[in-house]
């Protein structure tokens, strides 16, 4: 019998998995790829190439709207990138709109990036995108001197840049590195100081890189609060630099989860990025008693990198009191595992309680509803609130028919509950996996035993 997951049009049909064995190595992490295409076409001198360059839909977006910016990017092969930096002259004008596809970083980080050229460019996206919000951009953007408008705090946008821009001092409503990025990307083009507070610490990539490229950047907590205060002083100009990208961590949580949920399982995750900032997940697993080690544990292009090996149980237990309330801080640390984690909390003895995640209503699909429908359709008990959900463990997931509602990371987290459920599942649209990691399906059978 033929068990492997199987692509009609458009549904994918997901038979459950014995256990995981195996090494996967996964493609480049998308959040550093978009950031390494923007800030190596933003040199004021030379072509930088990024080595193992994500294979996402989101980045190639990112790639595509620089080009359409006049940037001469250059694909050596799928994942290998060169990029020659615009020089103080900035972006050429786009004759048409910039097309984010269905890509939020795009859109925001590159609204930043424009903000302080004297270009004018429309910004526009898919459905999923258009209804996302970006006055969280559009506020501090302003401020600073350029003019972005959206359309009742959505996209399309457009920004008028203005060079140069001033500094200003932003404190942010919410926790969130997309707004964060864009600033400081905006304060590269800025006279005085750029400082962003946010509420509590989001991953930090875009200032590894600009100190990657030797732009001084200070963080620093504040205080007995969660709040950090992120400077530069502008206007900086670098030169480029070549940067290998690690694997990304957010698709790995994926095979993690099925591996520590699937006894017997063995899995490596080879050359996988551990920035602390993102690593939240595995901390989480850990404290309820997932088997993770954490192996050759490096520095590379100014991150963390290393190997993540997983072994299987049946069932996970809280190892303190609370480690199954996921809330307050430990949220935007969390933001794109948290539809995984809830699928792990039917394995969990007492389940798991997800709070203060509203940011989550206002991702590539409202995932606290998508999350709930897909994981009540599996027999699961699951509660909803405005902020969160919670839900009760153990318990076994049975086989249905799921609907990914067009979202890259719920298509994944199903194919998981899938993979551990009794009977077989289909899952409806799973084809947008290629948002993040087109290779998905494909990894998952290299070490799926059935
Ligand atoms: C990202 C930040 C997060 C995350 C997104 C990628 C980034 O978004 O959900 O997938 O690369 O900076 P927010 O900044 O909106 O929280």
């Amino acid at each position: 019998m033929n068990t492997a997951p199987l692509v009609v049009r458009d549904h994918i049909r997901v038979v459950p998995a014995k256990r995981i064995h195996g090494e996967v190595r996964l493609p480049g992490d998308k959040s550093i790829s978009h950031r390494a295409a923007i800030l190596t076409a933003l040199a004021h001198k030379g072509t930088s190439r990024i080595t193992n360059f994500s294979t996402s839909e989101d980045c190639e977006s990112t790639l595509r709207c620089l080009e359409q910016l006049g940037v001469n990017v250059k694909r050596e092969t799928p994942t290998t990138v060169c990029i020659a930096g615009v020089g103080p002259r900035g972006f050429s004008p786009p004759s048409e709109s910039l097309n984010c596809g269905n890509s939020g970083s795009t859109m925001r980080m590159l609204a930043g990036a424009l903000a302080g050229y004297d270009v004018i460019a429309s910004l526009t996206g898919d459905k999923s995108l258009l209804a996302r919000p970006m006055k969280r951009i559009v506020e501090p953007l302003n401020q600073m001197g350029a003019h972005v408008q959206a359309t009742m705090d959505c996209a399309p946008l457009t920004v008028l840049g203005h060079h140069p821009l001033r500094g200003i001092h932003y404190e942010m409503p919410i926790a969130s590195a997309q707004v964060k990025s864009a600033i400081l990307l905006a304060g590269l083009n800025a006279i005085g100081r750029t400082e962003v507070v946010e509420p509590n610490p989001t991953r930090d990539h875009t200032e590894r890189l600009l100190r990657w490229f030797g732009v001084v950047v200070n963080s620093e907590t504040i205080g007995p609060t969660d709040k950090t205060r992120t400077t530069i002083e502008g206007p900086c100009a670098f030169e480029a630099r070549d940067i290998a990208v690690p694997g990304d961590i957010s698709s790995a949580a994926f095979f993690i989860a099925a591996a520590a949920l699937l006894p017997g399982s063995e899995l490596q995750i080879t050359n996988v990025g551990l920035n602390p900032t993102r690593t939240r997940f595995l901390l989480v697993l850990q404290l309820l008693g997932a088997l993770i080690e954490i192996r050759n544990l490096r520095d590379e292009c100014n991150e963390r990198i290393g190997d993540v090996h997983v072994r299987g149980r049946s069932e996970l237990e809280p190892q303190k009191p609370h480690a199954n309330l996921i809330r307050g801080s430990l949220i935007p640390q969390l933001i794109d595992e948290l539809p995984i984690l809830a699928v792990l909390g039917t394995r969990v003895r007492d389940g798991i309680k997800i709070y203060d995640a509203k940011e989550l209503r206002v991702k590539e699909s409202d995932r606290i509803a998508t999350t709930v429908r897909n994981l009540r359709a599996m027999g699961a008990e699951v509660e909803e609130f405005e902020d969160g959900l919670t839900v009760n463990g153990p318990c076994q997931l049975q086989g249905a028919a799921l609907d990914s509602f067009g979202d890259h990371r719920i298509a994944m987290a199903f194919t998981v509950a899938a993979l551990i459920a009794t009977g077989v599942s289909e899952i409806k649209d799973a084809d947008c996996v290629r948002v993040s990691c087109p290779e998905f399906f494909k990894l998952v059978e290299s070490v799926c035993i059935r």
